[in-house]
């Protein structure tokens, strides 16, 4: 797969913002089953592959699970404070569970797991998430295997089909638009800010 023409204005702008840690913590919104946006903040975790698809790990208890059910669009919202940008990729999610019988994808689950510190594993291994509050010592478990994921470990993945990406810096603002067509190549245009 080729790269998508947006990655070198997102590479660029990780590389100029690498000093700021929140820089790797976009938003991800998603579809309630009753037509309402949810919205929270994720970890990027980088390009699956030779793909275009970005990477994220998530608990398959997790609220957000669910409403891939219904719906499996989603966009993320990707502020970078020192370049003052702003991106929005927009598409498809899927969810790599413990079930996933590609073995790329099952492999790029357990990368990812084994690239995990301790304490990230062990939130695996907390109460069910969004479940009412249990006493501290419920989210103190014992350490998960660091080779072998928890079941409920799930990578998930986007496959962007749209990037609006603004610039703030400049006089006036820049705004581009990628969108992919039906046959997989992509458009570019400057849109008005
Ligand atoms: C800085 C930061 C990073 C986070 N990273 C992740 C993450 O990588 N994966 C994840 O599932 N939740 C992450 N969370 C927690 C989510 O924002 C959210 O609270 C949780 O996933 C439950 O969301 P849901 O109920 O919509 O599924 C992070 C929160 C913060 C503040």
């Amino acid at each position: 797969m080729t790269l998508a023409p947006w990655r070198s204005p997102l590479a660029r702008a990780l590389h100029r913002n690498r000093s700021l840690a929140a820089s790797r913590y976009p938003q991800l919104a998603t579809v309630k089953p009753d037509g309402r946006p949810a919205n929270r903040t994720i970890v990027f975790r980088g390009f699956w592959s030779q793909t275009n698809h970005l990477q994220f790990i998530t608990d398959q208890r997790s609220q957000k699970v669910e409403q891939l059910q219904h719906s499996a669009w989603g966009e993320l919202c990707w502020y970078f404070g020192k370049t003052r940008e702003q991106f929005r990729l927009a598409g498809k999610l899927s969810l790599i569970t413990a079930a996933q019988p590609d073995p790329s994808l099952a492999s790029a689950r357990t990368a990812l797991w084994q690239n995990l510190s301790d304490s990230a594993r062990q939130q695996f291994a907390w109460p069910n998430p969004g479940g009412n509050w249990l006493e501290k010592p419920a989210f103190t478990p014992d350490l998960p295997d660091a080779q072998i994921p928890l079941p409920n470990f799930c990578l998930l993945l986007l496959e962007p089909t749209q990037v609006d990406h603004l610039e703030l810096r400049g006089e006036p603002q820049n705004r581009w638009l990628y969108q992919q067509q039906t046959n997989g190549e992509w458009s570019l245009k400057s849109i008005n800010p």
